[in-house]
């Protein structure tokens, strides 16, 4: 039998699992082996023909200051009503946490797997980052936010006319676990097929 028995403590991480606010995420970060295995575990998805419709880019360190020059910059750009401490705002966003990693969905539009299904692995790519990060103890948020949607600030990430950025895992530590949040009501989102 696999999976041959219930592994109580992930199982229970999983369940119980919140995103950490960017705002709250501290250092230390995960380790370069760490993250490495964090990636790991986020590339461990389903995927539709084995395509492997995904990749990551890491930012960390002062990568982190240089994108927020663009980010300040294409703000400014298009806002131009835009006062110093909102420019300073959009400049700090990748220092918000010790690592930030794209998550780019790479889709490839020749293959007979649909796009979305290669769109659905790269979402499942950041949800198992963000299961992974928190296995591991650490915290994660995935956020998208403006420059996600920004043609310049995606250029500059080097994405291709296939690819979009799925999401930026901010990943970090955390001082405490952020309390609970309304959910769906899942008993109304559950139902049994019955034929007509
Ligand atoms: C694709 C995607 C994009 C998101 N983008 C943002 C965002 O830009 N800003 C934001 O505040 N939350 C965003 N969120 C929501 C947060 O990641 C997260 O769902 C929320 O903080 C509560 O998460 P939890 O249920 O994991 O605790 C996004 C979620 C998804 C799935």
């Amino acid at each position: 039998m696999y999976p041959s028995s219930r592994l109580n403590d992930a199982a229970d991480r999983i369940r119980e699992r919140r995103s950490v606010r960017a705002a709250d995420i501290l250092e230390p970060g995960p380790s370069d082996t760490e993250l490495n295995e964090m990636l790991e575990i986020a590339s461990r998805v389903p995927d539709h023909g084995k395509l492997g419709p995904w990749r990551f880019l890491i930012f960390d360190g002062d990568s982190r200051q240089k994108f927020g020059e663009l980010l300040r910059n294409q703000f400014a750009e298009t806002n131009p009503d835009s006062n110093e401490a909102i420019l300073e705002r959009e400049y700090s966003r990748f220092m918000r946490a010790p690592n930030v990693v794209t998550v780019i969905s790479s889709v490839d539009p020749t293959s007979r797997i649909p796009e979305w299904e290669q769109i659905l692995s790269s979402g499942a790519v950041c949800q198992n980052l963000l299961v992974g990060a928190s296995l591991m103890g650490f915290a994660a948020q995935w956020l998208t936010e403006w420059y996600t949607y920004d043609e310049v600030i995606t250029k500059s990430l080097g994405l291709s006319e296939n690819e979009k950025v799925a999401g930026f895992i901010y990943i970090g530590s955390a001082e405490a676990k952020p309390s609970e949040r309304g959910r769906p009501d899942l008993r109304s989102r559950i139902a049994k097929w019955n034929p007509a």
